[in-house]
């Protein structure tokens, strides 16, 4: 077996790694051709009267609705306030708590605080999305609402957590922001919980470059979202509004954005069964490294193929089996390295921790004063361990055949001289 690359021997490639981008490497003359179509028409706000059903924005609306077979959808401009306005749409406000995974972006945890709820951290398991026997232990009397992520593309265990929040009358948010496109036992992502919330900024399967979606059926949370999402949403949207008004933002989205978008979205199944059908290869390719851990549902229906994560012995292992196969040829790195300000993770979450709001003090925190919410490296240890022993390549849909076996060579290479 030769040395090490890391050790001075010959790398199994030497060409760069793929790069992580999905939707935005397919920009080409259709996505062209729609944003020129729009600057044509000169009519680049979707609310202009003239045209209103007929605008991009009620485009992807409408595509989004038939993909995912969900009866209401609102186009907002980023994942962040589809998820704001998701919260809104439950009624989820001040005094209330929200649970959601340990490992997700800053930006589920700051949804719930920028509505005024406290977020409630639960952990995560093998398939990197939320564990829904320790999210039971984590509900209360003030449990309004659950974030489920379906985290790296992988959906979440929808039955075993729909069973829990059913039983206990918690709404369930989605957040498919990283498993566009997905699919749970045949059901589309995003359409399972009571609301969907998807993000369109560039890593993500297809993009904006900054963007977002929601998606519902019912049509009060819908008209809830599109209050919130426009301080004058009720002027433009509803012939039939059956809820009071309150005020709202301004979270729309642009037509440029959602003509960009709309084009990305015809190409997406294509983008998805490469990506799908490269991560079953090298999933069967890494069950033959004995010291390789994966989850069982790495590499099935429920996992898109964007991300490739595995487990190894501990943290050092992970270490130096992430250097050793950069140094390969082949990106890598330790999901949690203890060092990294990986905004993924929650520990890196300063304001969570120090439970700060923008104005200096600790509002929502201060609400409850009698239940002390406590967010340290103690909150999730499970997650911790789990992430400190994950090793992550990006994958994308432009993985060839090739890039697979040289994954697979450089696995085995440092398998064999590491684990
Ligand atoms: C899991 C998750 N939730 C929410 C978001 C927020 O989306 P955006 O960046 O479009 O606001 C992201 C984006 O990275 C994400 O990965």
């Amino acid at each position: 077996m030769d040395k090490l690359a890391l050790h001075g021997g010959r790398p199994v490639r030497t060409k760069p790694w793929v790069s992580k981008y999905m939707g935005s490497e397919e920009l080409g003359a259709a996505e062209k051709a729609r944003v020129l179509d729009v600057l044509d028409k000169k009519r680049i706000f979707r609310y202009l009267p003239d045209g209103l059903e007929a605008s991009e924005c009620s485009a992807l609306e409408d595509e989004y609705k038939s993909f995912l077979g969900t009866k209401y959808a609102l186009a907002v401009n980023s994942g962040t306030s589809a998820l704001i306005c998701a919260l809104v749409a439950c009624g989820v406000g001040p005094g209330d708590e929200v649970i959601i995974p340990a490992y997700t972006w800053v930006a589920t945890a700051a949804a719930v605080t920028m509505v005024g709820a406290v977020p409630v951290l639960c952990e995560i398991d093998a398939s990197l999305t939320l564990d829904p026997v320790d999210m039971a232990k984590r509900i209360t009397k003030r449990t309004k609402a659950l974030i489920v992520v379906h985290m790296r593309g992988i959906s979440a265990a929808m039955d075993e957590i729909l069973a829990v929040t059913k039983q206990h009358g918690i709404r369930v948010i989605e957040d498919a922001a990283q498993a566009n496109g997905g699919t749970y036992k045949g059901r589309m992502l995003g359409s399972i919980g009571d609301v969907g919330c998807f993000s369109l900024q560039q890593s993500k399967v297809i993009t904006t470059g900054e963007g977002g979606m929601l998606v519902t059926d019912s049509e009060e949370l819908w008209q809830r979202a599109v209050l919130y999402h426009d301080g004058a949403g009720y002027q433009f949207r509803f012939t039939d509004r059956k809820i009071p008004a309150f005020p709202g933002q301004n979270y729309r989205l642009t037509e440029l954005q959602a003509a960009l978008s709309l084009g990305q979205l015809e190409k997406m199944p294509s983008i998805l069964r490469q990506t799908h059908r490269n991560k079953e290869k090298i999933i069967k390719g890494l069950q033959k490294q004995p010291k390789i851990h994966l989850a069982p549902v790495f590499g099935t229906e429920h996992d898109l193929g964007v991300s490739l994560i595995f487990y190894v012995a501990d943290g050092k292992k992970a270490r130096d089996v992430a250097e050793a196969l950069t140094a390969e040829g082949i990106q890598a790195f330790q999901v949690y390295d203890g060092v990294a300000n990986d905004q993924h993770i929650y520990v890196n979450w300063e304001f969570l921790l120090a439970k700060r709001d923008p104005w200096g003090g600790h509002y929502p925190w201060s609400l409850a004063p009698e239940r002390e919410i406590e967010y340290s490296a103690g909150t999730c240890p499970k997650t911790l361990a789990l992430l400190s022993r994950a090793v992550q390549i990006h994958l994308n849909h432009l993985v060839a055949d090739e890039d697979i076996d040289d994954i697979l060579d450089a696995v085995a290479k440092v398998a064999t001289h590491l684990l």
